[in-house]
């Protein structure tokens, strides 16, 4: 078989954490014998470097015909990079947020997992930590107060900012389905995450998920307050294993989900939609603070490109083999900055960007 993977580098460690993954991928590919056809496109604030625009068409038209697409964080720093001084939408993240609608990529899932060999990296105790977790987030990608109206304007003198949040039943109906099919898939129980002491939206997103829960009579539902939640996640993570929740929510959860499990450098995600093609990406975002260092975690991207192999290109084997790898490199006492621990640690080394790809190379 032969695919084609459309790269997106993105900005700040996003061209190294990257590198690392598409190091693996090659590796992957030849162990399992098919193969991976790369094309590299502009993206994000390199794209803008470049062209003037965070999406140009021609990396749009190159994500849809390619079998998935593997991406590295895009933007800089909020406020002070150049990018931020010009229009909203000439921004890099309204690129990414355009390439998200594009696509029809409404379902973004994060799973957020605990390695026992990461259990001193969390900055939760012992004792909340217990017997680990392994919580997949289905975060709704493409509706709510992203996507709804935006308007600045002067009233009486002074600025009046508006974000519209808006779901509509359907978008609601299409995530929910694939929540109680997925806890299915685990066996687990499902909780709904909203804010419908407050939102109307919430309101109907909780009717929706209901109704849909008398017809998934094998999968248990529970509905909790966003407040709640993000207490409840520091508190006893491991009473969770299915969460969805919509787009805002999921984006700030997600975060936390992230730094319970050791480090956002962690985290990977596919962001689906109707059909296998998927885009993946980190969860986290392009760390300015430490990019062109060779020092950032290469593991969420890693993690990110198993979960294209096994969501968009049906290739089980190397999906299993590179979060395999991945558990080895851990084993071995390998760590990068993020996940080093603070107190000294025998047989824990040290590791850069590119040698911890490497490393993975050498056990897949
Ligand atoms: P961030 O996620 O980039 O960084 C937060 C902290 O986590 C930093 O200390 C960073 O060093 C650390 N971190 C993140 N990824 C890491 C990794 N792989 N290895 C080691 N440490 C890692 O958040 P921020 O600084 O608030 O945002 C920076 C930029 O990233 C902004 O422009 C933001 O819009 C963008 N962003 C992009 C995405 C994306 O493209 N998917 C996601 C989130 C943020
Ligand atoms: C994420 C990011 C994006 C989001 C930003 C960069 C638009 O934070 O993927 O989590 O909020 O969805
Ligand atoms: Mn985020």
């Amino acid at each position: 078989m032969e695919y084609k993977v459309t790269v997106l580098r993105g900005d700040g460690i996003g061209p190294e954490i990257v590198g690392e993954a598409k190091k693996v991928l090659k590796k992957v590919a030849e162990l399992e014998g098919f193969s991976l056809h790369f094309q590299e496109e502009l993206f994000g604030g390199a794209a803008i470097d470049a062209c003037g625009e965070p999406l140009p068409e021609k990396t749009l038209r190159a994500c849809r015909e390619s079998d998935a697409v593997l991406m590295g964080s895009i933007g800089g720093q909020v406020g002070v990079s150049p990018w931020y001084k010009l229009p909203v939408e000439k921004r890099p993240e309204a690129g990414l947020l355009r390439l998200r609608k594009e696509l029809g990529l409404f379902c973004n899932l994060r799973p957020a997992k605990l390695y026992p060999e990461l259990r001193a990296a969390s900055p939760l105790k012992e004792e909340i930590i217990g017997e680990g977790f392994d919580i997949m987030m289905i975060r709704e990608l493409t509706g709510g107060l992203y996507f709804g109206e935006k308007s600045l304007r002067v009233e009486n003198g002074e600025e009046v900012a508006r974000d519209e949040l808006i779901y509509r039943a359907h978008e609601i109906e299409r995530i929910a389905k694939i929540a109680f099919s997925l806890a299915k898939e685990r066996g687990a129980d499902l909780v709904s995450v909203d804010k419908a002491n407050v939102l109307e939206s919430s309101r109907l997103w909780r009717k929706i998920f209901t109704e849909e829960g008398e017809k998934e009579k094998e999968v248990v539902l529970s509905h909790a307050l966003v407040d709640s939640m993000a207490m409840q996640l520091v508190r006893n993570p491991g009473k969770f294993s299915v969460i969805a929740t919509e787009n805002m929510f999921g984006d700030i959860l997600s975060d936390e989900m992230a730094e319970i499990t050791g480090s956002l450098g962690m985290l990977p995600s596919a962001s689906l939609g109707e059909k296998d093609f998927g885009l993946y990406e980190p969860s986290g975002g392009s760390a300015p603070d430490i990019a062109g260092q060779n020092m950032a975690n290469p593991l969420a991207t890693v993690l990110s490109a198993a979960m294209l192999l096994r969501f968009s290109l049906h290739e089980k084997g190397a999906a299993d083999r590179v979060e395999k790898a991945v558990e080895k490199v851990l084993q071995k006492g390998f760590r990068t900055k993020d996940i080093f621990p603070k107190q000294k640690e025998e047989d824990i080394v040290l590791l850069s960007c590119s040698e911890m790809g490497d490393e993975l190379v050498k056990v897949l």
